[in-house]
């Protein structure tokens, strides 16, 4: 017996029960619905012309937020609410504010990106109940949608002005009585032919099922996973999708540890940890991918998947976080860094999934600061990504943990770095021995990123960086050490 796919659509409960479970919203919008304002420009999640935005029940809440429907898959819009560019028009076939605001600020010439930028917006708008915000959040909501043709320039201004119309309010209340209403409370099995999307709601429920079906692939936000059926074309006949179960959606302070559930958003998790790490992590997170990417993509996902040039595991390690591991025998927890044993091999059994990170607050003494060095500045992979996260004493390193993204197979510590530094005072000298161990520690690949030769160069220019700011002496601003480097 195969559970329909249920969300609410243009103003009513919309089924699905003959898409492939890997059928994607997009193309259920484009070819099923015929609703073709959705525009597929790069389909891997890069250019923002498939931006929607879901809306989901959070604790009693409506939640809305964008994200890429090019590498959604259609199961995953059980029990949620989507909306497209096509839902903006007012009743009386007026344009909404976004829309308007757009049209009056001239951001729109071909048109192509227009239907993505505006549901960017949208998602703006909601959120900042039609109130103006800062320059810098416009940045961030519209960091993944591409223009090639407009120009940025009326694209922000559409931004400002759309707040300045007369506001269109959003039924929220009347919303969430609709998601209630499609709300399960077990497992749900999506089948389609001899493939399969199950959907557990409880840890108990996934654990036996991931016990049941070790060889099924375990669904997270679809931001690695969407992009190997729709550039890879890799066929994924049982799915296992971790978005309905709420116990991994929990971020909890564990003494002086805080615990975040594998199913939490990048976006939400990084948000909780900035809070802690105000200075450390906010670049981080701003250039972690785009909004909608961050909004659908888990930091469970991104620690499982384990790329080596993913970038929360270098400041992860740095920090001592750990991973929490659950299967049939029930918990283990493992440091960070022993979890990835080599390119794409992990310390983690058939049976088992990650449940949660646990990442340790802030401490006395401790100097921590994480760099991520890409082409672009939004958007973009990293070449290389670095975390240092030293305890000084009395200008004394008493412990110093550094750790690399871009520079091996995996996320690896630098451990002949850190010996050469532990126990020996924060000087100039022992940062000149420390940069040379770096180049025992790593032996760095060249690929259309970077060169191997760039990557020790950086590495080790960035732990001198580290040095700038954190030096005992004259410890320098991070933006005066950035002019350092665009001068050198
Ligand atoms: C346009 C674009 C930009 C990106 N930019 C960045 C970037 O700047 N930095 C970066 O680090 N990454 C980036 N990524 C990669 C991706 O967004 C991250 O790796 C993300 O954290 C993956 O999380 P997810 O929830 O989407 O995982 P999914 O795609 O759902 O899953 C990824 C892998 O992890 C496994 N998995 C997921 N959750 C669990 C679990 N709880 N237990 C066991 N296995 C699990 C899945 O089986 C799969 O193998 C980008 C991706 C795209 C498409
Ligand atoms: S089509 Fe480019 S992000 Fe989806
Ligand atoms: S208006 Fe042509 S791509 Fe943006």
């Amino acid at each position: 017996m195969s559970d329909p796919i249920r969300f609410y659509y243009r103003g009513a409960v919309h089924e699905v029960s003959t898409a492939s479970p890997t059928q994607t919203v997009l193309q259920h919008l484009r070819e099923d619905l015929h609703c073709t304002g959705t525009k597929e420009g790069c389909a891997e999640g890069d250019c923002g012309a498939c931006t929607v935005v879901v809306g989901s029940l959070v604790d009693g809440q409506v939640e809305l937020k964008s994200v890429n429907s090019c590498i959604q898959f259609t199961p995953t819009l059980d029990g949620k609410a989507l909306f497209t560019v096509e839902d903006l028009q007012q009743p009386d076939g007026a344009l909404h504010p976004v829309q308007q605001a757009l049209v009056e600020c001239h951001g729109s010439q071909c048109g192509f990106c227009t239907p993505g930028f505006v549901m960017s917006l949208w998602g703006m708008y909601l959120k900042n109940d039609a109130q103006p915000c800062a320059r810098k959040e416009v940045d961030d909501a519209l960091s993944g949608n591409l223009c090639r043709c407009t120009g940025y320039r009326p694209i922000l201004d559409a931004a400002h002005r759309m707040t300045e119309l007369p506001k269109v309010e959003f039924d929220r209340a009347a919303l969430a009585r609709q998601l209630e209403a499609l709300k399960r409370d077990k497992l749900a099995t999506y089948s389609v032919g001899e493939r399969h999307f199950h959907a557990p709601r409880t840890l108990d429920e996934l654990t036996a099922l991931r016990a049941a079906r070790p060889s099924a692939l375990i669904l997270a936000g679809s931001t690695d996973v969407g992009l190997w059926v729709t550039k890879q074309m890799r066929e994924l006949d049982d799915i296992i999708y971790l978005g309905h179960v709420d116990a991994l959606k929990t971020i909890e302070r564990d003494g002086a540890m805080l615990e975040i559930g594998a199913g939490v958003p990048l976006n939400d998790a990084y948000n909780a940890l900035r809070r802690h790490y105000p200075e450390q992590l906010s670049e981080m997170q701003q250039r972690f991918a785009s909004l909608p990417i961050r909004n659908a993509g888990t930091l469970g996902g991104n620690v499982a998947n384990g790329s080596p040039i993913g970038d929360s595991m270098p400041w992860m390690i740095a920090l001592g976080s750990e991973v929490v591991l659950r299967g049939p025998a029930g918990t283990r927890t493992l440091a960070l860094e022993a979890f990835y044993l080599d390119y794409q091999k992990k310390d983690l059994r058939a049976d088992e999934f990650v449940q949660a990170v646990r990442v340790p607050l802030p401490r006395a003494g401790l100097q921590f600061r994480t760099y991520k060095l890409a082409k672009r500045f939004d958007q973009d992979i990293s070449a290389v990504c670095a975390a240092f996260a030293f305890t000084l004493d009395a200008g004394v390193v008493r412990d110093a943990r550094i750790a690399f993204g871009g520079m091996a197979a995996t996320p690896k510590r630098a451990a002949l770095a850190e010996a050469a530094l532990k126990g020996r005072p924060w000087s100039e000298d022992n940062l000149a021995i420390a940069m040379e161990a770096l180049a025992q520690d790593y032996k760095p690949l060249s690929d259309m990123r970077a060169s191997s030769e760039y990557r020790m160069k950086t590495a080790q220019n960035l732990l001198r960086r580290f040095w700038f700011e954190t030096r005992v002496d004259a410890p320098l601003a991070a933006n005066a050490v950035n002019a350092f480097a665009c001068r050198a």
